[in-house]
């Protein structure tokens, strides 16, 4: 088989390794991909929102399974302009991708599914928004509606702040039309765990728990991130409590798209905040997150391809998705000054030392490759991540690894998995 991954980080990465572990991929191609991806596959140099150039290079190379990492190009629809050339595609098309490319979408199909969420009210005009979040007060939280790059949510603590973030949104457009529709919602409290899932209609195969690490510094201080580090599985959600959180959170949204017409194939991502009422979503992405794929996918202990084929063929209860028990855990190391400006282009060391580690693999993100060298690129630089017995276990040896690599202004948390320890 042949496969296309679209996407260019760490995610991708991840997905391109996975991929390279299958007897029954031949070729594996990365659209535009990083410095990692190439000692995966071939990097072809087409962005993820070039729907026009991805399809003619599928058709061209006779690519047997696209995969879409990032959301913008599910969003976009890939999945159907694929169909056009009878290509197949894992993950959902431009109705069911919605659920993370609309955020008043998202909180409206919630709702009618029945799903445990933060109560909400959907504003397309200043004022209205305005006077709604004076009268109910702070904390409260601002979501522009549309794609925003991981930016569009304000969780503020004052009225002042929301007001601030409904202006930038709605009257000043820093999101352009992104902002011009805003969902308002209640401030919930408590710890975050994401919960993936498999989909394939109404069927599902539950990925374990996982944890990210979105705040920039440590003791979750500081501002939102991507995800500066993510393990799995999150103590907060264990095993035993997997099958009861999919009926609450997984399988109602897969039923009310299959009843719209709109089946859901790919996978869902559920983002949930434990209150002291039990689990409540508070977003849903339409693909795997970002660190958490890296973590997700080391546990994976069987062939990703059989599972994406069942899935796009309807046959997911046919395959056996098995999954290690140990634990494993993704520290990113970061260029220096993100999510702020940050410098490029600096040379990385250590990768071939730091992967010597038995267990460890460094997937990398922001990353080229120029004139023989590894050079930063981007924020997110590299996922190091590791597998052992325990969280404990697994911390230590990711921590090993990263002492091992190196690059000017390099920045990462030293406590990626703590939260879990204290459990
Ligand atoms: P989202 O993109 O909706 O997941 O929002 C990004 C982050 O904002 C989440 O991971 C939470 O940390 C925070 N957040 C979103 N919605 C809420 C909410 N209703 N209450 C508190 N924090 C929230
Ligand atoms: N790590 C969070 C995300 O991928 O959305």
């Amino acid at each position: 088989m042949k496969v296309l991954v679209v996407g260019s980080g760490g995610r991708e990465h991840a997905l391109a390794w996975k991929l390279g572990q299958s007897p029954k991929v031949s070729e594996i191609f990365i659209a535009p991909g990083n410095g990692g991806t190439r000692l995966e596959g071939t990097n072809v140099p087409i962005k993820d929102d070039d729907l026009p150039g991805l399809v003619n290079f599928a058709k061209e190379n006779k690519i047997d399974l696209v995969i879409a990492g990032p959301e913008l190009p599910l969003v976009l629809g890939i999945k159907e302009a694929l169909r056009k050339e009878s290509i197949p595609c894992f993950g959902p098309g431009a109705y069911a991708a919605n659920l993370e490319g609309s955020k008043a979408f998202s909180k409206m199909t919630m709702r009618d599914a029945g799903v445990p969420t933060a109560p909400f009210k959907v504003f397309d005009e200043f004022d209205q928004a305005k006077t709604f979040v004076e009268n109910k007060g702070a904390p409260i939280v601002v979501k522009a509606d549309g794609l925003a790059a991981g930016k569009g949510v304000v969780v503020a603590s004052t009225v002042e702040e929301a007001i601030e973030a409904l202006d930038d949104m709605m009257v000043k457009k820093v999101f352009g039309s992104a902002g011009e529709r805003v969902v308002v919602e209640e401030a919930l409290k408590g710890e975050e765990a994401s919960f993936l899932a498999f989909c394939s209609g109404e069927d599902y195969a539950l990925l374990p728990s996982a944890q990210d690490h979105k705040a920039a510094g440590e003791g979750d201080t500081g501002p939102n991130t991507g995800g500066m580090g993510a393990y799995s599985p999150a103590p907060i959600l264990p095993r035993e409590k997997y099958e009861e959180t999919a009926e609450l959170v997984i399988k109602p949204i897969l039923k009310l798209l299959a009843e719209r017409g709109e089946p859901f194939t790919g996978i869902l991502y559920a983002g949930l905040m434990y209150t002291d009422d039990g689990p409540s979503v508070l977003e849903y992405n339409v693909r795997f997150g970002d660190p958490e794929c890296q973590p997700l996918l080391m546990r994976l202990d069987c062939d990703i391809v059989d599972i994406m084929m069942a899935c796009v063929e309807n046959r997911l209860p046919e395959v056996d998705v098995k999954l290690k028990d140990e634990t494993t855990i993704c520290v990113v190391i970061a260029a220096g000054g993100y999510p702020g400006s940050y410098e490029k282009g600096k040379e990385i060391f250590g990768i071939d030392e730091a992967e010597k580690l038995e267990g460890v693999k460094v997937f990398q993100a922001g990353t080229t490759f120029d004139e023989g060298k590894t050079l930063t690129s981007g924020g997110r630089v590299l996922g190091v991540t590791a597998l052992g017995a325990d969280l404990r276990e697994a911390q230590k040896k990711a921590y090993e690894a990263v002492a091992k690599l190196s690059f000017e202004d390099a920045y990462f948390r030293r406590d990626i998995g703590d939260k879990g320890l204290k459990k």
